[in-house]
């Protein structure tokens, strides 16, 4: 029996787990660390942060496991994407990572449209410039921070950082490369034209390899900090939206994901590369080679709950702290007290500003509609509602594009939620499943590591292999007839007050 380890380099936190070829978690282990906000809308990480949670969930996964590392035949490695990692000429990293939520380089995006050209960025790159994706975050420093752009010798992303320290070796992927907006999409390759246009200089970029590829092995170095056997080939791994999507197999036609993380993703695989001419969902590289994916983001989906627990919650995490439970299942039973609909009042989840529909780094969170009636359970509901309406706005503008819906598969922290599995279902007017394992992109990755040693034969056999689909849970009529109501008022909520946004970002 051979073992996959998948490592996912999560906002919150680095998650390990060591599968069995079946795709059966041995032993996992997750390491946190924090997230810096320095101004409203910036987001920021440390680089060395993911290598001690890299570090110490990895040796605790290998002494713990009772797997011998020689039995590891390969690692896939997923992360948060587009965030920025800049290394100087030794590999020493030279600033905080500018990491995927953060908001700050409106100015910048402006200044790609104007180098590029609206048309042909969307053309090259599949997307319109983006605050969230890396290269406005690469121009941000270069105008903001010049003296540590001109010691810049490597821009990596988050999981490459972390290969780097693995194996000694600088390799970038085409599904997380395409979240850098520096990529010729339809081609998966770096785009020199752009790069040049944008006066960014292609030296730094990492060569770039499909998911499946094997990018190096652990260097003697790594293995002693970590356990692992050296020289163990570690593949190319993709974006935890990919690789994501490849855990919950969504690796064939008519197969899409919708995912409660910290943001909420709507995920679709596509055999031909097709992208919203407005650019209000993404199209990138699927880890899947020659495949595409679209995906619609909202940034703020378990954010939003999260929020709210660590707001307003403190009751219900003391007396789950007392009954060994997570406070998210009182607060389910809170938010169930509530009816669907929550009495008319809405919840608008723009914490982080918003991508999909709106493409707005100025949005901000509301709730509409309070009355002397409502209760702390509503506001509750209203936020899991808020985003289950956001979730379909990503799947509408997916099905709009032409893009075949034929199952939906929930998943990621917020997706154990019974509750918030339901409206979905309610609101999206069709059934959802979740599958078997919940480790997500860590399965996704490590599948992609048993398709890149030949322990599978593809992608798709390894998901065959390791994803099955467990619990359904249908539509419910009379709920989703209050959702078809309230749904057209929720979008329009936005529309009225996206000048108000604007101003209050200008206070
Ligand atoms: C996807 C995205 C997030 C991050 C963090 O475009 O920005 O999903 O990858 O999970």
């Amino acid at each position: 029996m051979s073992y996959l380890l998948g490592i996912d380099i999560g906002t919150s936190g680095t998650k390990t787990v060591l599968f069995d070829e079946s795709g059966k978690a041995v032993y996992g282990v997750t390491s946190e660390y924090p997230l810096y906000q320095p101004r409203a809308g910036w987001a920021e990480q440390r680089p060395e942060d993911w290598w001690e949670a890299v570090k110490s969930s990895v040796s605790g996964v290998v002494s713990g496991s009772g797997v011998s590392a020689d039995e590891i035949a390969g690692i896939g490695l997923s992360g948060q994407m587009h965030g920025l990692v800049m290394l100087d000429k030794n590999g020493e990293v030279l600033r905080p990572s500018i990491i995927w939520c953060d908001q700050r380089t409106s100015a910048e995006c402006g200044l790609m449209n104007e180098l590029v050209g609206k048309e042909k960025l969307i053309e090259i790159t599949a997307n319109p410039a983006m605050t969230g994706f890396t290269a406005s975050k690469l121009l941000w420093v270069m105008r903001n921070e010049p003296e540590i752009y001109e010691k810049c010798a490597h821009v990596l992303l988050p999981k490459d950082y972390i290969r780097y320290k693995l194996t000694g070796e600088f390799a970038a992927e085409v599904s997380d490369g395409s979240g850098m907006q520096l990529m010729n999409v339809s081609e998966r390759r770096w785009s020199t034209e752009l790069i040049s246009l944008l006066g960014l200089d292609a030296g730094m970029l990492a060569p770039l390899f499909e998911s499946v590829e094997v990018t190096g092995g652990v260097s003697q170095k790594a293995a002693e900090l970590t356990g692992l056997k050296a020289g163990t080939p570690v593949v190319g791994g993709a974006g935890d939206q990919a690789a994501g999507g490849v855990g919950n197999g969504i690796v064939t036609p008519g197969a899409v994901s919708a995912t409660l993380g910290t943001s909420g993703v709507v995920f679709a695989h596509t055999e031909n590369m097709t992208a919203d001419p407005r650019g209000r969902v993404h199209t990138l590289c699927h880890a899947v080679p020659g495949c595409w994916h679209v995906m619609g983001v909202t940034q703020a989906a378990g954010l939003s709950l999260k929020w709210f627990r660590d707001n307003f919650c403190a009751p219900e995490k003391d007396a789950a702290g007392l009954m060994g439970v997570d406070p998210y299942v009182l607060m389910d039973r809170e938010a169930e007290n509530s009816a669907p609909g929550c009495g008319g009042l809405f919840y608008l989840p723009y914490l982080m500003g918003e991508r999909t529909p709106h493409l707005d780094p100025d949005a901000r969170g509301a709730f509409i509609g309070i009355t002397a009636r409502h209760t702390k359970n509503d506001m509750l509901r209203a936020v899991m509602e808020g985003v289950g309406y956001s979730m379909k706005d990503c799947l509408e503008i997916i099905r709009g594009m032409g893009v075949p819906v034929k199952e939906i598969r929930v998943s990621g922290g917020g997706g154990k939620s019974g509750l918030w599995r339901q409206m979905m279902a309610d609101m999206f007017g069709r059934p959802v499943a979740v599958t078997e394992s919940s480790e997500g992109p860590a399965l996704g990755a490590a599948i992609l590591a048993g398709a890149g040693t030949g322990v599978y034969s593809s992608v798709q056999e390894g998901c065959r292999v390791c994803v099955r689909p467990k619990t359904v849970q249908k539509c419910v009529r009379e709920n989703a007839a209050v959702y078809k109501k309230a749904y057209p008022v929720y979008k329009k909520l936005y529309r009225s007050l996206k000048n108000d946004f604007a101003a209050i970002a200008k206070l």
